[in-house]
C-alpha cells in the first residue's frame, strides 16, 4: 500500500474491495463495436435472407458452368442426329445425368426408372413418338399431367443434353422401373460414329459398340 499509486481508484467499495478505474483502451472498444456493427449486416445477409442464401449461390454457379458447357456446345439444334450424337458423348451424358438428377429425378428416379413421373428407360411413352419429341416435352412439359415446363428453367442447350441424356437411358434396365406406360414406340433411328472416329479397324478408341448394344436391348423389349 505504500508504493505511489498512479492508477485512479473508483469511488465504490464492496466488503473493503475497491477497484481500480482501468478501462479498456479504445482501441478495443473500438474493435468490438466494429464487429458487433459489422454483424448487423452480415445477419441481415446470410441469415435474414437479403443477400444469396446457399442455395442460390450453389445454383448461380451451377448456371455459369452451364453458360460454359453451352458455348462449347455452340449452336445446336434437337434433331435426331444431334441427339444420338450428344448421347454418345460419354463426358457430355456426365453433365446430363448431373442436370437430370438434380431436377429431374425427384418425380423419374436418378436412374429415370419412373416415380409419380413414367419410366423413361422402357420402350413406351406417352408423349413420345420419334427421338426429338424428348426435347419438345421438356421444352413445353405437359403441364396438366404434372410434368412441368422446363423452358424458363434452362436454356436450349442444357434441353438439348437432357433430352440427348434421355434418349441414353432407353434400353437401360433399371432395378425398381415403373410398369411401362402409353405406346410402344419404333426405336431411335440408328446412330454411326462420324467417319472420322470409326477409322477402318485401326482405331481402337471407338464406342461404337453403343450404338450397336442399344438396338440389340429394344429387339428384346420390343417382342
Ligand atoms: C414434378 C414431377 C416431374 C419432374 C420434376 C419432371 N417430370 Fe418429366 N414427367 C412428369 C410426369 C407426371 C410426366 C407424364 C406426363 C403425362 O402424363 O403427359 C412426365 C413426362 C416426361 C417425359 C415424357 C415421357 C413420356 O412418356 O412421354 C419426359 C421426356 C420427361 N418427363 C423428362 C423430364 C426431364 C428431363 C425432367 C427434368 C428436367 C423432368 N421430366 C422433370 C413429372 C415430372
Amino acid at each position: 500500500m505504500s508504493a505511489p499509486q498512479t492508477t485512479p481508484i473508483t469511488d465504490h467499495q464492496y466488503d473493503g474491495i475497491e477497484e481500480f478505474d482501468n478501462p479498456v483502451p479504445p482501441w478495443w472498444n473500438w474493435i468490438f463495436l466494429l464487429t458487433f456493427l459489422f454483424s448487423v449486416p452480415y445477419f441481415m445477409y446470410y441469415t435474414v435472407g437479403v443477400g444469396e442464401t446457399l442455395e442460390q449461390s450453389y445454383d448461380a454457379e451451377t448456371a455459369a458452368f452451364f453458360e460454359v458447357m453451352a458455348k462449347q456446345l455452340g449452336d445446336i439444334e434437337p434433331d435426331a442426329p444431334t441427339l444420338l450424337r450428344l448421347g454418345h458423348d460419354e463426358k457430355l451424358m456426365i453433365t446430363g445425368r448431373v442436370l437430370f438428377r438434380a431436377n429431374c429425378a425427384v418425380c423419374h428416379m436418378p436412374d429415370g426408372g419412373g416415380n409419380t413421373g413414367p419410366n423413361l428407360t422402357d420402350d413406351h411413352f406417352l408423349n413420345v413418338k420419334k427421338i426429338e419429341d424428348l426435347y419438345t416435352v421438356i421444352h413445353d412439359g405437359s403441364v396438366p399431367k404434372g410434368m412441368p415446363a422446363w423452358s424458363k428453367t434452362f436454356g436450349k442447350p442444357q434441353m438439348v443434353v437432357l433430352a440427348a441424356y434421355i434418349a441414353s437411358l432407353r434400353g437401360t434396365k433399371p432395378a425398381a422401373a415403373k410398369a411401362p406406360q402409353g405406346n410402344a414406340i419404333p426405336p431411335w433411328p440408328a446412330w454411326t460414329p462420324p467417319p472420322a472416329a470409326t477409322g477402318d479397324g485401326a482405331g481402337g478408341a471407338t464406342p461404337a459398340p453403343g450404338a450397336a448394344k442399344a438396338p440389340a436391348a429394344r429387339t428384346t423389349d420390343a417382342n
